[in-house]
């Protein structure tokens, strides 16, 4: 038995007692006739001391030995501590040591093993296994698996089965880029690693299975970002004889169930908004609706004036920043520089201080009389001491920009405080999304998604207006899930494929599989996937999903510990049929 008791749970309770104790030595001063060694396992620190009067020399000899991160095993006597610490749970006790082994040495750590440590990010993903002795990353991990252990609790009781799909699949078109695996028995064809198990979930409804989820890795080679990894997990669900009604009601009873298991927060039942809506009032999919500053379209009141900025404009729009009034002009002209700069890509903007003697004061007051202001004020729904900021052009820019600038002075203003939970479910998503650079229509969820009953007429007229039955699930202004009512019928799917530019072959040679499997008795079915990775980090306070990722990639999609992605020798390439004879 390498240990009695963990280096978290000893308390007054123990004293007398004997115990074996086994971690890592996190410090140990040395005062010469006395030492305490403070060791550490994953549940706690408990101080050891050896000392002259009463620790046998050999022992005190090695203890003297022991060096930051030695793994050691002891033995000894629980007593009462001179000096009691309340910042440690074992803070009342101390073990005096009897018997000392060293089970490993360890050379000095790159970094200290502290809450707050020297190391910086790159350092530490380096020895990645040296971070996760620090408590902030151990306890994010032990959070993300109270998070899972819920979720399967949650979601066996309602009788959901967890099925596990294949990894090595065929494409399925989530919007991101393949990663690809080469196969070696099938010369020069190749695997691609799931972006979603989208198609195998709905094939398990054509088989019966009813209710199914998965927490499942996807793969997806895009860009990345604090929300965003390569390799990322979903919580994947899929029901069948449902309607989107009953889905949303499933899975907010889930997130309702997680706030209240693991936050201890009640939430009331979750708002709805029409994508539209969202856009037009945040300018945004994913909306923080924890504070307000909802965006006011003043097209109406700004553009019958000589103001060319505002008249040439498609959209004018303002939003009221709280207390904004007390910004000074050298504040305000950088809160101006930061919509300038290129990843927001303002022109300028525009603002009007509501003094608290209910003047008016703007910074186009050549164009713009009070009574004109007073309109902005009332449309904005600003207060005196707030300052209303307008920003202008075209719409869907303007829209992103003003969308950039919210959360920005929200977040400089304290609004977005990680222990507030607002939830929301952002539903009638458009059903295709234009490509800017293609001027092609692409599916906005993925092409297997139903369009709202009876547009699907509208597909050849106005493909742009046509509305899915597709929502997402959005917490604290991040896309936490999303899903839709699928197609289940194959004339549907087929109609569909084709207006997103595949042609029947094409269609047939990627897809085929999934409309043969609808000839053969398709129920209705639907279902929504969330982003474990997501979910976890913001029930955890935070918006970045590599703290509770154990392994993660870092911004070039690299693992820096194993130092993967690697070349591989050309035996490996020739097997793969990967080699290019590249002749003179
Ligand atoms: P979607 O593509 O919206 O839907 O993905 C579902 C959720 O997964 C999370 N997510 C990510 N998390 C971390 N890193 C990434 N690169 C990443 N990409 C997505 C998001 C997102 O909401 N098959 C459909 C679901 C369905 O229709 O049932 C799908 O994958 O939180």
């Amino acid at each position: 038995m390498y240990r009695s008791h963990s280096c978290g749970e000893l308390n007054a309770t123990h004293i007398n007692k004997e115990v074996t104790l086994a971690g890592w030595v996190q410090k140990s001063r040395d005062k010469g006739f006395i030492i305490w060694v403070d060791l550490r396992d994953r549940y706690g620190i408990t101080q050891l001391i050896f000392d002259e009067e009463r620790t046998p020399a050999t022992i005190m000899e090695k203890a003297k030995s022991l060096g930051r991160e030695f793994v050691i095993q002891v033995t000894g006597t629980v007593i009462e501590r001179e000096s009691k610490s309340t910042k440690l749970a074992t803070g009342a006790i101390e073990v005096l040591v009897s018997q000392l082994e060293i089970l490993n040495e360890a050379i000095t750590p790159p970094f200290t093993i502290e809450d707050e440590t020297d190391g910086g990010e790159d350092i530490r993903m380096k020895y990645r296994y040296l971070d996760i002795r620090r408590n902030p990353v151990k306890d994010s991990l032990i959070f993300r698996h109270k998070v899972t252990m819920e979720v399967r609790k949650y979601l066996s009781d309602q009788e959901f089965i967890e099925v596990e799909t294949p990894y090595l699949i065929k494409s399925t078109p989530e919007g991101a880029r393949d990663f690809v695996v080469p196969s070696r028995m099938n010369e020069g064809q190749f695997y691609a690693l799931p972006q979603s198990p989208q198609t195998f979930k709905q094939l398990l409804m054509v088989g019966g299975m009813d209710k199914y989820f998965q927490i499942v890795k996807c793969f997806r080679d895009e860009d990345l970002r604090a929300d965003r990894q390569p390799e990322f997990t979903q919580i994947d669900c899929e029901m069948a004889f449902v309607e989107q009604e009953d889905i949303l009601n499933i899975f907010e009873g889930l997130t309702r169930h997680l706030l209240k298991e693991v936050n201890g927060v009640e939430v009331e039942k979750f708002p709805r908004m029409l994508y539209d809506d969202a856009m037009r009032l945040y300018g945004n999919d994913k909306p923080d609706i924890r504070f307000g500053m909802e965006f006011a379209e003043l097209n109406a009141v700004t553009q019958h004036k000589d103001f060319g900025v505002f008249n040439s404009a498609e959209l004018v729009v303002g939003i009221a920043v709280p207390r904004g009034n007390s910004y000074t002009r050298k504040e305000i002209d950088n809160i101006i520089k930061w919509v300038k700069r290129p990843q927001v890509g303002a022109l300028g903007m525009i603002y009007c201080r509501v003094n608290e003697d209910g003047t008016f004061k703007s910074s186009v007051d050549k164009f713009y009389d009070q009574e004109d202001l007073a309109k902005w004020v009332a449309a904005t729904n600003a207060k005196p001491g707030d300052l209303v900021c307008v920003l202008s052009g075209e719409t869907n820019k303007v829209r992103t920009q003003m969308s950039a600038l919210r959360m920005e002075l929200a977040e400089r203003l304290g609004l977005r405080d990680p222990k507030v939970f607002a939830p929301l479910w952002v539903i009638d998503f458009p059903l295709l999304e234009l490509d800017e650079e293609t001027g092609h229509y692409h599916a906005m969820h993925h092409p297997f998604t139903s369009p709202k009953p009876g547009q699907l007429e509208l597909l050849d007229t106005k493909p742009g207006e046509v509305k899915a039955n597709a929502y997402d699930l959005v917490l604290n202004g991040n896309e936490i899930g999303g899903g839709s009512i699928r197609i289940h019928d194959k004339a549907t799917q087929a109609t569909m494929l084709k207006h997103l530019g595949f042609s029947e072959d094409e269609a047939r040679k990627q897809f085929g599989f999934l409309m043969d499997a609808f000839e053969y008795g398709a129920p209705p079915h639907g279902g929504l996937a969330f982003g474990l990775d997501r979910l976890v980090a913001i029930l955890g306070g935070q918006e970045t999903i590599r703290d509770f990722i154990a392994f993660p990639k870092n911004n070039s999609g690299r693992d820096v510990m194993i130092d993967a992605p690697a070349f591989i020798d050309d035996v490996q390439l020739t097997e793969l049929s990967l080699k290019l004879d590249i002749k003179e």
